[in-house]
C-alpha cells in the first residue's frame, strides 16, 4: 500500500472544510499554543502535545458545556487542541479523525454521535500509534482495545433513576410519554434501557408516546406537540431523554393551555441550570445530572494513556439529582 502523501496547504484546507479549529501544528517547546500563550512545554522542555477533539456538535446546553470545558482545560495545560464539530453527522467525525491521523496528533478525543460504524477508523487511529479516548459515550466494537478509555456517566443508572422517580410519583398508575435522544447513540439506547426496565415492573403504567427528539430543544417541543395533539387529555408524564427536550416540551405543554409539574409531570437528564430552574419553579419533577464538565478528566486520560499508563476502561461520573426537596437551594451552584 502506498503512503498517503499530502501538502501542508493540502492538509489546512481540508481542516478549513471539515471546520477543524486550532492551531493545527504540532508546535515543539517554547513555540506559541492556538491559546496565544507560550505552551506549559515551554518551561518543562516537555513537548507540546497536540490533541484533535471531535465532537458531536452543538445539539444541547450541556453539549456546549462540555464543549468549553474542553478548551478551557486544554488552554489550561498549553495543549494545542483541534477542534472539530460534527454537526450531528457520523461522516464529519470519521473525516475528522481521518484529517488527525494525517496531521500526526499525539491523542484523540471523540465524542460519538452514534455507537457503531466506528470501527474501521479507530483501527486506522490504533496502526497509527494515536490513541483515542470517548468522551461522555460508547461505542459498540468487537475489539475495546480501539480506545484506551471512556470518560462519561452512567446512562442505564440515571434512565432508572428517572423510571423510579416517575413510576412513585404516579403511584404506580399512569401514561407516561417518553422524548428520545438521537436513535441509535448511547445515552439514547442506555437512558431508554434503564428506564424502560424500571417502567417494566410497574403493570399499572404505560409508555404510550414515544418519539426521537434529537436531543434539541426545538425537536423536543415538536414531539410534545404531536404528542399532546395525539392523546394530550391522557399524558401524566413526559420523560426527555435531556434537559433541552424537557424544556421545549415544557414550552408545549403550557402553550397547550396546561400545567407542566401538575398537570403532566416532567423528568429529565442532565442538570443543566434552566432544568434546575424549572424544578425550583414546579414546573418539572425531576432533574438527574449528567456531569458534563468533562475536560479535566479526559485530559488525565488522554495524557495516560499517551504516557501508556493502565487505565480502567471506563471512568464513571457519579451525578446528583434535583427534585423539589433541594433544586431552589442548588440552582444558584450550577455552572452550566
Ligand atoms: O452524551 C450526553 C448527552 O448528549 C446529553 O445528555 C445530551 O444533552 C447530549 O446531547
Amino acid at each position: 500500500m502506498g503512503t498517503l502523501k499530502i501538502s501542508t496547504f493540502g492538509i489546512l484546507a481540508l481542516a478549513t472544510i471539515l471546520g477543524l479549529t486550532g492551531c493545527g501544528s504540532s508546535s515543539t517547546e517554547g513555540e506559541k499554543s492556538s491559546t496565544g500563550e507560550v505552551a506549559k512545554g515551554g518551561d518543562t522542555g516537555k513537548k507540546q502535545l497536540t490533541i484533535g477533539f471531535a465532537q458531536v456538535g452543538a445539539e444541547s446546553g450541556w453539549r456546549s458545556a462540555e464543549t468549553a470545558s474542553v478548551q478551557d482545560e486544554a488552554k489550561k495545560r498549553g495543549i494545542n487542541l483541534i477542534f472539530s464539530d460534527g454537526q450531528g453527522k457520523q461522516e464529519n467525525q470519521i473525516k475528522a479523525i481521518h484529517t488527525f491521523i494525517v496531521q500526526h496528533v499525539d491523542g484523540i478525543i471523540l465524542a460519538p454521535v452514534v455507537v457503531t460504524g466506528f470501527e474501521p477508523v479507530l483501527k486506522e487511529a490504533k496502526d497509527a500509534g494515536i490513541p483515542v479516548v470517548l468522551s461522555d459515550r460508547a461505542v459498540q466494537v468487537k475489539d475495546d482495545s480501539l480506545y484506551a478509555t471512556l470518560v462519561g456517566s452512567d446512562f442505564i443508572e440515571e434512565g432508572r433513576r428517572c423510571g423510579e422517580f416517575l413510576a412513585k410519583k404516579l403511584n404506580g398508575k399512569g401514561n407516561i410519554a417518553e422524548i428520545e435522544g438521537n436513535n441509535g447513540s448511547a445515552p439514547q439506547l442506555e437512558r431508554k434501557k434503564g428506564f424502560e426496565e424500571v417502567i417494566a415492573k410497574y403493570p399499572g403504567i404505560k409508555i404510550t408516546n414515544d418519539a426521537e427528539g434529537k436531543f434539541e430543544l426545538a425537536k423536543g417541543k415538536e414531539v410534545m406537540e404531536a404528542f399532546l395533539r395525539a392523546n394530550g387529555k391522557n399524558i401524566n408524564a413526559v420523560f426527555a431523554h435531556n434537559d433541552d427536550m424537557a424544556l421545549g416540551a415544557i414550552q408545549a405543554i403550557e402553550e397547550a393551555g396546561m400545567k407542566p409539574g401538575k398537570d403532566i409531570l416532567v423528568a429529565s437528564i442532565d442538570g443543566e441550570k434552566t432544568m434546575v430552574q424549572a424544578v425550583a419553579d414546579g414546573k418539572a419533577s425531576l432533574c438527574v445530572e449528567c456531569k458534563a464538565l468533562l475536560g479535566p478528566g479526559l485530559f488525565d486520560a488522554i495524557e495516560s494513556a499517551i504516557a501508556k499508563k493502565p487505565l480502567p476502561k471506563k471512568t464513571v461520573m457519579q451525578d446528583d439529582q434535583f427534585d423539589d426537596t433541594n433544586a431552589a437551594k442548588l440552582v444558584s451552584t450550577r455552572k452550566y
